[in-house]
């Protein structure tokens, strides 16, 4: 036990089991954290450069093994697995600066990690909207046909989403890129050592910030909205009812009782975990929310919604954009769905407003004559811009 020269006796079993953390996800990172402090150590004279490469050696070793389940943390673990120089390791540092530091580099890297998944779905989604840029479909208000639309145009609204989720996922790396080492346990140290690089301006706000630990959430939150809406339209779409595409076998579940169900399982569950990522952001907001500065032992409960929501992130875009490269679409279907004159209704009033009519005096007219069913469509004309030259853009934005 790292503080056992201050408690007499040993902790009592139900005690020590409640206190531990379920933290092994931070060995590589805390590994990380650890050589950053060790260079800060040596260049201050107070490890030797001999004991620097022990420990560079040992925790390149450490990092891609697993954690014993006999330690109060993933930090006790790697210092005692350190051996005597573990002995000299945590000078000028507490496992407070430590774990943030470690936590950090983590969500940075979940951040990269989100990153890489979005791109590869939106990857294929933009090759759909591509190949599908001038298929006609119904667009919706109120889940009511409302005017002709394209696939294609459809798809790249999916993308514009995830263009922003991309933002919010880099904007936490930033958050989480400042350094808290040098913090100690909420006051710094008397040791000579030098700051980490873009070390954090404040020791007790070093140690007791999480908010890098929130912005990931909340861009996962966000995500996971977003995928739910496109989730709901992908069961919409493949129902009998609207029987606009049909699911991939290889992204579809059958029934267990019922022969001859296909079923859009990934987009329920990417639907189903939105909620979960909603209250995972929700329950360390109020974890975080009336805790005096600096350190208190409620942070550890910030990593395990993080170290799920990492999974799930990766493992809902990973799944949709099998789902979406397979999706069978039925044009025929969406081209009929599409072609009722009556989701011209609007362009008809349109064509009078060029003609000179007031719109409110147009729209009234044309309202009339579908109510006498003697509406008549007008020509065709084009409404969305050029779907191809968007989704060319867009290509070119994420590099795909
Ligand atoms: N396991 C702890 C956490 O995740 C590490 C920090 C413990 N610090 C302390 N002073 N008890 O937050």
């Amino acid at each position: 036990m790292l503080w056992a020269g201050r408690v007499g006796s040993e902790l009592a079993p139900e005690v020590r089991e409640f206190l531990r953390a379920d933290d092994a996800e931070l060995l590589p990172y805390d590994c990380a954290a650890t050589l950053l402090h060790a260079q800060r150590l040596a260049a201050a004279g107070i490890l030797t450069p001999e004991e620097l490469e022990e420990v560079e050696h040992r925790l390149a070793e450490l990092a891609d093994g697993t954690v014993a389940a006999d330690h109060e943390d993933v930090h006790s673990y790697i210092e005692a697995e350190l051996g005597d120089v573990g002995r000299k390791i945590h000078a000028g540092r507490s496992r407070n600066d430590q774990v943030a530091a470690a936590f950090r580099l983590y969500v940075a890297d979940a951040c990269a990690e989100a990153d890489g998944a979005l791109v590869g779905f939106a990857a294929a989604i933009l090759d759909r909207a591509d190949e599908e840029a001038e298929t006609p479909m119904p667009g919706y208000t109120h889940l009511q046909r409302a005017q002709p639309v394209t696939v294609g145009h459809h798809l790249l609204a999916w993308v514009e989403m995830l263009e922003r989720d991309r933002a919010r996922f880099a904007f936490a790396a930033a958050q989480a890129s400042p350094s808290p080492l040098g913090a100690g346990a909420l006051a710094g140290s008397t040791l000579p050592l030098p700051p980490p690089p873009n070390a954090m301006r404040n020791s007790l706000d070093a140690v007791a910030d999480r908010d890098f630990a929130l912005d990931y959430l909340y861009a996962a939150a966000v995500l996971f909205t977003h995928l739910s809406r496109i989730g709901e339209e992908l069961v919409l779409w493949t129902s009998a009812e609207f029987g606009f595409a049909r699911l991939p076998e290889d992204a579809s579940t059958g029934s267990s009782m019922m022969p001859q169900k296909l079923n859009p399982d990934v987009a329920e569950l990417a639907r189903g975990k939105a909620g979960t990522a909603l209250g995972r952001l929700a329950g360390l907001l109020a974890t975080v929310k009336g805790l005096p500065l600096a350190y208190d032992r409620d942070l550890q409960e910030d990593k395990p919604p993080v170290f799920a929501t990492r999974r799930d992130v990766a493992g809902a875009l990973g799944a949709l954009a099998v789902l979406v490269r397979g999706l069978e679409l039925d044009r025929g279907r969406l081209a009929a769905a599409a072609s009722d004159p009556l989701l011209l209704a609007t362009d008809a009033a349109e064509a009078l407003v060029r003609d000179g009519v007031p719109f409110r005096d147009a729209h009234e007219q044309v309202a009339a004559s579908v109510r006498a069913g003697t509406f008549q469509p007008p020509p065709p004309l084009p409404r969305l811009g050029d779907v191809a030259a968007a989704a060319a853009a867009a290509k070119e934005r994420w590099g795909c």
